[in-house]
Order: C-alpha cells, then sequence, then structure tokens
C-alpha cells in the first residue's frame, strides 16, 4: 500500500546544461498540491535559445529520472527533426511506437490527440486489459491517466522529449461539441480538461478552460500553429457552424494575414482535407468535413493572403492519408496551397485490411487531392525540415502485441519548399498501401 500524500507537497526542480549534471543553470521549488493531483507545471526562466538541457524533481526525499527537454531557437536554423503520435487506446497495444519516439533524434514531440480513451473496454480481444466502464468523474479521468502513464515506453517518449499537444475528443468524450448544453456533460468535461491539464506537460495556466491553441516558432525555419479543435466547436453540419469558434478563428485568421516566408504546420487532430463518399455525402462530418462553410473561409483566406508552404499535421483516422490541400475541394482546378500528412496511431484500432483493400481505391477515386492511402498499420511520423525541403518518414512497428517490435520506414513523401504539393521518394514507392494515385 502507498500512504497517502500530504495535501500540499513541496516540489523542488532542477535544470542542468549537461547530460552528467554537473552544470546547474537554474532550480526552484513549487507547490503541489492535491486540488490539483499533486501536478506541477513549473515556469523556468533564463534558459537560452536553441539548447537541450536536462532536468528532474525531487520531493519527500526522493528524486526523480532525468527528463531532456530543448528550447526553440531564434534566427537562422538549417534544420528541425519533429515527431507526431496520436490515438493510443492502451487497450488496444503495446507502445513500441513510443519506444522508437523516444530514441529518435527529434527536437520536439507533437501529440495530435486521443492521448487516453475514455470508454470502457468495448468487446473485442483486448490486448492489455483494463478496467472496466466509461470514466466520468475526475477521479476515474485521474485514475485512466495513471494508467496510461504507468507505461514504460510513454515514459521514455516524454522523457527523451519536449512535447506540443492538443486533444481530441477522447481526453473527454467520443465526438463531443463543445459543451452540448447539458450540466452533467458541463461537469463531465470540467474534470476531463482538468485531468489533461494535470498529467500534460503544459505551460501553466487555467485547468478547467486550458488554451490550447498557440504557435511557436523554431527560429527563422518554422512556425508550429497549434489548433484547438474540441472545446470551441458547435454541431457539426450546421450552415454558420464552426470547429474554431469565434475568437480561435479570428486568430488563425489573423496568423494568417501576418505569416512570414518559412514553413507553416499546422497541429491539427482530425483531418481538414474533404474525404467524399462516391455519389455524394461524406464518410465522417465529425471531421472538418462536418464545417465546411469554415473550411473554405479559412482555406479561402490561406490562398488570397498569399502564404506558402503550408505543411498540415493531423491524427484521429487510425490510418495514413497524404492529400492535396484546395480551397475548394470540389474545383479541380483550384490551386494547391498546402500538403497534409494524416499519421497512423500509435495503437488505436484501424479498420480490417479487407476494408481498407476495397475502400483505398474507392476513396481514392471520390477524392481526386488524395493521393495516399495506409491503413493495416500502426506507428509515427517523423518529419525533417530544411529550407528547401519537408520530408515526412511514415515510420510503422511489426506489431502492437509486443512493446519491443521493431521499427520501420514505411514510405517517405517530400515537399519542396515554394512548390505546393507533395511526391512520394522514388526509393518507397514500391511499399505497401491500399491507394496510391500515380
Ligand atoms: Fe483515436
Amino acid at each position: 500500500m502507498t500512504q497517502p500524500l500530504p495535501d500540499v507537497v513541496e516540489v523542488s526542480w532542477t535544470v542542468y546544461s549537461d547530460r552528467a549534471l554537473r552544470r546547474r543553470v537554474a532550480h526552484g521549488t513549487v507547490a503541489a498540491s492535491n486540488l490539483l493531483g499533486h501536478s506541477v507545471h513549473a515556469v523556468v526562466r533564463g534558459l537560452l535559445p536553441g539548447r537541450q538541457y536536462y532536468f528532474r524533481f525531487s520531493a519527500l526525499g526522493r528524486t526523480s529520472r532525468v527528463g531532456r527537454t530543448r528550447t526553440a531557437p531564434v534566427g537562422p536554423v538549417s534544420r528541425v527533426r519533429f515527431a507526431t503520435a496520436n490515438c493510443q487506446a492502451f487497450h488496444d497495444g503495446f507502445y513500441a511506437a513510443h519506444r522508437g519516439i523516444a530514441t529518435e533524434d527529434v527536437d520536439f514531440v507533437v501529440h495530435l490527440g486521443d492521448y487516453i480513451y475514455e470508454h470502457g473496454q468495448v468487446g473485442g480481444h483486448p490486448v492489455r486489459d483494463h478496467e472496466g466502464p466509461a470514466i466520468l468523474s475526475l477521479a476515474d479521468y485521474r485514475r485512466r491517466y495513471a494508467l496510461y502513464k504507468g507505461d514504460p515506453s510513454l515514459r521514455a517518449s516524454h522523457a527523451a522529449h519536449p512535447w506540443f499537444l492538443t486533444w481530441d475528443d477522447h481526453e473527454c468524450a467520443n465526438d463531443y461539441s463543445g459543451t452540448e448544453g447539458a450540466a452533467p456533460f458541463v461537469a463531465r468535461r470540467a474534470a476531463a480538461y482538468q485531468a489533461w491539464y494535470e498529467n500534460m506537460p503544459v505551460r501553466a495556466g487555467s485547468a478547467l478552460e486550458p488554451q490550447l491553441y498557440r504557435q511557436r516558432r523554431w527560429g527563422d525555419l518554422l512556425d508550429l500553429t497549434v489548433l484547438d479543435l474540441r472545446q470551441y466547436r458547435s454541431a457539426q453540419n450546421l450552415a454558420d457552424g464552426t470547429i474554431l469558434g469565434t475568437s480561435q478563428k479570428k486568430w488563425l485568421l489573423d496568423q494568417i494575414s501576418s505569416s512570414r516566408d518559412t514553413w507553416h504546420c499546422w497541429i491539427n487532430s482530425i483531418m481538414l482535407s474533404q474525404l467524399a463518399r462516391p455519389g455524394g455525402g461524406y464518410y465522417f462530418t465529425d471531421q472538418w468535413d462536418g464545417f465546411r462553410a469554415e473550411r473554405a473561409e479559412v482555406l479561402g483566406h490561406v490562398a488570397s493572403s498569399g502564404m506558402e508552404d503550408l505543411v498540415v499535421v493531423t491524427g484521429d483516422w487510425h490510418s495514413a492519408f497524404v492529400d492535396d490541400i484546395r480551397p475548394d475541394f470540389d474545383n479541380r482546378d483550384a490551386p494547391v496551397i498546402g500538403t497534409e500528412f494524416t499519421a497512423h496511431s500509435v495503437t488505436s484500432g484501424a479498420y480490417s485490411a479487407e476494408w481498407n483493400t476495397v475502400n483505398g481505391p474507392v476513396m481514392g477515386a471520390a477524392n481526386p487531392h488524395l493521393k495516399y492511402f495506409e491503413g493495416n498499420r500502426y506507428g509515427y511520423d517523423v518529419y525533417e525540415v530544411t529550407p528547401q525541403r519537408w520530408s515526412t518518414h511514415m515510420r510503422v512497428i511489426g506489431s502492437r502485441g509486443d512493446a519491443a517490435s521493431p521499427v520501420s520506414t514505411l514510405t517517405t513523401f517530400h515537399v519542396d519548399r515554394g512548390k505546393p504539393g507533395s511526391y512520394e521518394d522514388p526509393g518507397s514507392v514500391a511499399s505497401p498501401a491500399q491507394y496510391r494515385r500515380v
């Protein structure tokens, strides 16, 4: 049995500039309160840009493992590498993907959402068991985070790199919108958001209504725009519906208007590109397809403002897609204004191989902007960005049933600076996929 913690615990933190922890560059103490699950969000000042640092915490006579982080650079940058992860249902498998991310030479990691799943175990044959029903209360959500964060591969991924995060629906409830207007849901959402805030490496701020949307500059090479497509959205399929909400939309349009000449990466939890069904309608309107007027407004603004070199990275689908982004997806003559890479999931179940074989070509035929689809694998993406070229490496694992499953590169797509549209690396065009536009 573990001892209950005191209501407030003083936690000290120390930051070092070297792996051997000899050169201490910052330290402080912060109170960890039971009101926030004994979490801390230490604010460290005085670090230099573009440097690697190491840190650890101590409290109640115990010292944590050492974490590594990196500060964003300023000025000229010749290369950035980062990884994205999304959709990591615990019961669906082991985190070989995070084990891979922990060993990648990347500057940072981005989580695209579905960090936890709120539902109970749903049928099938779970790879890993966990407690039963859907979670509703703050105590429930805290226990679910504790379950996930007990995983050694996920812990290694956090310890190795700094993270940027957005969320999708399963951090709270499946396919929810905004507050859905009802008091029980408002209370559940507040519990979900608080537990997310307590457990995620995010800047100190509001626990009940965290502001996720932000822009971060990686020197002169990359502007990273983190979007929150859950907290402020209306219901889907409304003529005047919104996925961004009033304030975030104004902020995003302003970002686009004032964009500088660099790579622009949008951290986007759910698919931006149209995914039409043959014969009419859409596969899912919980994604941007359910907010078509706002999508047209945002992408039309990208086109008219002259912003170039837009790459959108996306989760949610549990399968990999590569799309050309057009301001009007129904108009094949509309210019390509960017590329969307939708990544494989870490573990969360995708469609069957049979479904993928049949529907890959069907989706390709109904969506002329869709260039690639692969749904039989699990993993993560690594992006390597230079002033001249963006490269997306799709990393895949051999098996979700093995935490030590080897990681390999399925394929690589490139985008050349100043030339809208992507192309697959000639060395991997023969790799397995269920749809490839040729
Ligand atoms: Fe998911």
